[in-house]
């Protein structure tokens, strides 16, 4: 087993406690150009999907990724909003997989092991373009009789301005796909929200935070089995946790930042984990939106929860604390994972800050609840498979069950999650932006399949930092979590699903279909 030495100690990749932190300096993803600018046609892009070599830290050998340009970030994908662009995907990556690959979850016992498809999370788009799971494509396989090794997608862009990031969504090895790199940014711009004077260019940087392990030799590390069987541990369910803190591709980086306003994006791009945010010194920062773009006025805050998928976008103001170095940390965990990244304000200020925390940011409009046409109520349940391993489910259905949400387009819905298991989990809709209404503890052993809910308690407000826009939504043991939203301006395949990707992949995703009235 090699061992790569320096200055006497040892740094072994798979023992997190030989890794020493804040060595390596935050890269910051570049932006594509487009291939093609043209002032009549969208503007056209092309991203080959590649393995390639990544180094994660500066004592590490370089580590195999697959990644979009074959970088791990994916390079950013920066727009106007109702700018369309197209991309051309190209899966140009090797036949076998360099992760352990389980055939008995859906679509991997039938198919190429190596096969992807590109979602954009958060975005609006036509359901051909969405990067539905089953719509894969491979380097050299076909697909019910046509030969796929590139998908041209169009992204219309007509939204609101937006922290939205791109990845893997291929049926039964998404954790894998995603785990191995297949992940960047898409950010959505506006001029109205470029009018605001928020800390902009070099000051407004994506912090894409993710988890993983490492074998000695420097190799990603991913479990052999996620799910034994539960006859072996009844406690298990399907998930992975990493031993240490990845940040825009470099494990436990640090930032040097000017002692003024920045934004961040902050994006929790990893399969199970959950993080809550918060700086050593205790330093307040001002939440400007969720996933879906802006809020109507800024939330100071000391501490910020961002389970998987989630966005949120901070400006951190650094002015009167020229000279320190202070640790972004998770209060989640007291291990390694309890630090994210370093910062210190040890650059000189290039040039006056004139950025600005506005106190009005964006008008924003509720659910009219007379508009509603349909509410749903939906179970999270956990149950076993063929093979007796644990699985959850969404409706206490399968993936490929007969589809049961047909909401009709253009129309409003409430759908209410029921958890009726122990854990949270971050439930994901396509095609939408939604907001929460609330979240109610209920009995869970009183709910029974006609869907009578014994409250057990008032109705919670949402908190303060997800009262926006939101796709992605924690959902609590023993509460039914509802959401308003409307299926707007696009027909056909969409999915929801559980955002932890261990659970998303066995078998807690669901089709949904926009119909026509
Ligand atoms: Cu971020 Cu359906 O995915
Ligand atoms: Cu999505
Ligand atoms: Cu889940």
């Amino acid at each position: 087993m090699d061992k790569f030495e320096t200055k006497g100690q040892e740094v072994d990749p798979s023992k997190p406690e030989t890794i020493p932190k804040f060595i390596d300096e935050l890269p910051i993803p570049r932006v594509l150009k487009p291939k093609m600018k043209a002032n009549d046609k969208p503007h056209y892009y092309e991203i080959e999907m590649k393995e390639a070599k990544h180094q994660f830290h500066k004592l590490f050998p370089p580590t195999t990724i697959w990644g979009y340009n074959g970088t791990y970030p994916g390079p950013t994908i920066k727009v106007q909003r109702n700018q369309t662009i197209k991309v051309k995907w190209m899966n140009h990556l090797p036949e076998k997989h360099f992760l352990p690959i389980d055939r008995s979850l859906h679509g991997a016992a039938d198919s190429p092991d190596v096969r992807t498809v590109v979602h954009v999370h958060g975005a609006n788009v036509a359901s051909e373009s969405d990067g539905h799971p089953e719509a894969w494509f491979t380097t050299n396989f076909s697909q019910r009789g046509s030969t796929f090794k590139q998908k041209i997608y169009q992204y219309t862009n007509n939204q609101r301005s937006a922290t939205l990031w791109y990845h893997d969504h291929a049926i039964g090895i998404t954790r894998l796909n995603v785990y191995a790199g297949l992940a960047g940014f898409f950010l959505i711009h506006d001029p109205r929200e470029d009018n605001l004077q928020l800390p902009k260019g070099k000051y407004d940087i994506p912090l894409m935070i993710q988890d993983k392990s490492f074998q000695a030799d420097g190799a990603l590390f991913y479990p052999e089995n996620t799910n034994p069987p539960v006859s072996i541990n009844p406690s298990v369910v399907p998930a992975f946790n990493g031993n240490t803190i990845v940040v825009n591709g470099k494990i436990w980086p640090y930032l040097r930042v000017e002692p003024r306003k920045y934004r961040f994006r902050l994006l929790n791009a990893s399969n199970t984990n959950a993080y809550t945010l918060r700086f050593d010194n205790d330093h307040p920062f001002y939440q400007i939106s969720t996933d879906g773009g802006l809020l109507s006025k800024p939330v100071e805050l000391n501490s910020l929860p961002l389970e998987p998928a989630e966005r949120s976008d901070i400006i951190i103001d650094f002015t009167n604390l020229k000279g320190e170095t202070f640790i972004l940390r998770n209060t989640n965990d007291d291990g390694d994972l309890s630090i994210i990244m370093q910062f210190k304000v040890n650059l000189p200020l290039s040039e006056k800050d004139t950025s600005d925390i506005p106190n009005f940011l964006c008008s924003d409009h509720s659910f009219d609840i007379s508009s509603v046409q349909r509410n749903r109520l939906l179970t999270l349940s956990a149950s076993t498979d063929h093979f007796n391993r644990p699985m959850l489910l969404l409706d206490h259905r399968m993936w490929d069950d007969p589809v049961t949400e047909k909401p009709v387009l253009n129309s409003v819905e409430i759908w209410k999650f029921i958890n009726l298991t122990p854990f949270p989990h971050p439930i994901h809709v396509h095609l939408v932006q939604f907001k929460l209404i609330n979240r109610r503890p209920f009995d869970i052993d009183r709910f029974n399949q006609d869907g009578f809910i014994q409250y057990t308690g008032p109705a919670r407000e949402p908190e303060l930092y997800e009262r926006g826009w939101k796709d992605t939504i924690k959902v609590e043991p023993g509460t039914v979590t509802s959401i308003i939203m409307r299926f707007e301006n696009h027909i056909g395949d969409y999915v929801w699903h559980c955002h932890i990707l261990e659970h998303e992949d066995h078998d807690m995703m669901r089709p949904i279909k926009v119909i026509k009235e």
